[in-house]
């Protein structure tokens, strides 16, 4: 309960970028991060990802090497940092902390404090990448950490290591999920690892190739997030309606396999290419799509059915890598340029986040509860609107389609937003003592719908219409970074 408790809008915070709150905020709470790789396209220089960053309001980078060039442009931005240890440096950092001690002085320590690196990644999927380091990428993790133990910057920067969704073996239905038995004798040390270093185990989820796998048993609308029928996990009695909750319980699962069910599970990095033999293995509108629904499910903070109410830290993919990767029946790619081409996509929608319709000018609003607000406090605002404001409060009680996950922060979000509506949201109708805000996303998850502005209006998203200058929302302060990308400029400077 208590891990429920923590405040179901973090993400909030976290995604405003807003460097105190987010600072504060920063060990917990879903987010949406980006992978950025060093090898920018030649007319994207660094300065380029940072404005790219910042514009998003995306707090969290991961970078998948410790490229100083790179790093040194993030320099008092406040976005938080993970670093890279490329799989070509894994034996080296194996061989001794002394080297590893070396190597975290000149790429790590020296960026140090203007740059706020918080892990390190040592090596990318190694086990099913480059196998040949399966069993020094433990010992090269052990070196990095046991050198940063003696910096005394063990408890500021973590270590993990990214591994593929692929490595988890019979993965259908979550419960069955193990990890794949070829590698379970290194992971099973790996995982004691990052439970006693109090790290985060990350998982590289790739969700078509998991979608083909199981295309028998399940749909592409279960892959995109769409409406579709679900898979009920016969074990568990609890139902699935998307892949991603799947796979992220399926490895909660197979770490409990292996008496490690407190790892957190960070997704490293997840992607729906742009390219494919076919529309439904690749396409931009499906990309789209994929990521709209991605951005919207991660930042409901509704969980996974295992773990309702559970952040789940998300890392989307690099929007400026011309990845290829050679898939199951075709090559796909991911990036916001199109294929062959430099040119990016007139997809502004490709990178997955809202459009929204304008009403007279303005953006729909709603109000919630701040992240790190205290529960005694919230309780008095929470009172207060559902009694003297007259906020609608049925639907938060505990047969209400809003009661879960029971929160202070989830309910009080909900009564602030009625009284803000009913208030014509009027200026001062969503402060509440300091402990709410606006918000320009609706907030409304799974059956539990918050009252839009207006009550009239609609969000759309028409993954075409994007470059039409009507798309764009003014940035405002509080906006998150849903509305954040809805307005992205950054294609215009990349034009
Ligand atoms: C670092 O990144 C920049 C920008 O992409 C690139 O030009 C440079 O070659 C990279 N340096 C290294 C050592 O990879
Ligand atoms: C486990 O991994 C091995 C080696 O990559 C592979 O050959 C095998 O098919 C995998 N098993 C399952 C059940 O995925
Ligand atoms: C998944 O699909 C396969 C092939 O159609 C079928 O044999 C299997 O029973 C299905 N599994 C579940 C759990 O539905
Ligand atoms: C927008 O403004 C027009 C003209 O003032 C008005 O008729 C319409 O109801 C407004 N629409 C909304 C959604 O407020
Ligand atoms: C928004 O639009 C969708 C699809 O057109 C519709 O199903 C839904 O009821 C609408 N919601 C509101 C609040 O108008
Ligand atoms: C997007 O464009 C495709 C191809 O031009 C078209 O088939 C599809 O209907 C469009 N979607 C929307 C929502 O306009
Ligand atoms: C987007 O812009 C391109 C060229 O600027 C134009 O050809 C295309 O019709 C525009 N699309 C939309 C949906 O406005
Ligand atoms: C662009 O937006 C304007 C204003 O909403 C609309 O009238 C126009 O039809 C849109 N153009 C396209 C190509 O969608």
């Amino acid at each position: 309960m208590e891990d429920a408790r923590r405040s179901g809008l973090h993400w909030v915070v976290m995604a405003l970028g807003a460097c105190l709150l987010s600072y504060l905020a920063s060990s917990e709470g879903s987010f949406i991060g980006i992978n950025v790789h060093s090898h920018l396209p030649s007319h994207v220089d660094p300065k380029h990802v940072v404005d790219l960053v910042k514009k998003l309001g995306v707090g969290h980078v991961r970078l998948h090497d410790a490229n100083s060039s790179i790093l040194s442009a993030f320099a008092y931005s406040d976005v938080e940092i993970l670093v890279g240890i490329t799989n070509n440096l894994i034996p080296t950092v194996a061989s001794s902390q002394a080297v590893a001690s070396a190597w975290l002085k000149d790429h790590v320590f020296v960026h140090l404090p203007y740059v706020k690196i918080t892990g390190i990644v040592v090596g990318n999927e190694v086990l099913s990448k480059f196998s040949s380091a399966g069993a020094i990428l433990l010992p090269a993790m052990r070196n990095v950490y046991n050198a940063l133990a003696v910096a005394n910057m063990d408890k500021q920067i973590k270590v993990s290591t990214s591994l593929s969704s692929s490595l988890l073996s019979t993965g259908f239905l979550p419960s069955q999920a193990r990890f794949n038995s070829t590698y379970s004798a290194l992971i099973e040390p790996l995982l004691n690892f990052l439970s006693e270093s109090e790290s985060y185990f990350m998982l590289s989820i790739k969700p078509l190739a998991l979608y083909l796998q199981y295309k028998h048993n399940t749909s592409l609308d279960y892959a995109l997030f769409l409406p579709n029928q679900g898979v009920f996990d016969t074990n568990t009695n609890l139902p699935y309606k998307n892949l991603f909750d799947a796979a992220v319980d399926a490895t909660y699962n197979a770490m409990a396999a292996m008496n490690h069910p407190e790892l957190p599970v960070v997704v490293s990095e997840i992607y729906w290419p742009t390219l494919g033999t076919s529309p439904e293995e690749g396409s931009p509108e499906n990309a789209a799509l994929f990521n709209k629904n991605l951005v919207r499910h991660i930042l409901s903070n509704n969980g996974t059915p295992q773990r309702p109410g559970a952040e789940i830290q998300t890392y989307m993919f690099d929007p400026f890598s011309e990845l290829k990767i050679i898939g199951v029946t075709s090559e796909h790619q991911w990036s916001i340029f199109e294929h062959n081409t430099q040119k990016p996509f007139n997809h502004r929608a490709l990178l997955g986040f809202y459009t929204r319709d304008t009403v007279n000018g303005s953006s729909q609003s709603w109000c919630v509860a701040k992240g790190g607000i205290p529960d005694s406090q919230l309780g008095t605002a929470l009172n207060w609107a559902c009694g003297q404001g007259s906020a609608d409060c049925g639907a938060i009680q505990s047969d209400g389609s809003c009661f879960n996950p029971d929160t202070y922060s989830s309910h009080a979000s909900y009564a602030f937003n009625s009284y803000y509506q009913k208030s014509g949201q009027t200026a001062g109708s969503c402060d509440f003592g300091g402990s709410a805000m606006t918000v320009t996303v609706d907030p409304s998850y799974a059956s539990c719908s918050f009252a839009p502005s207006g009550g009239s209006s609609n969000q759309t998203f028409n993954p075409n219409g994007s470059n039409n200058s009507s798309f764009g929302v003014p940035l405002r302060a509080s906006s998150l970074l849903v509305a954040a990308l809805a307005s992205l400029p950054i294609l215009a400077f990349l034009r």
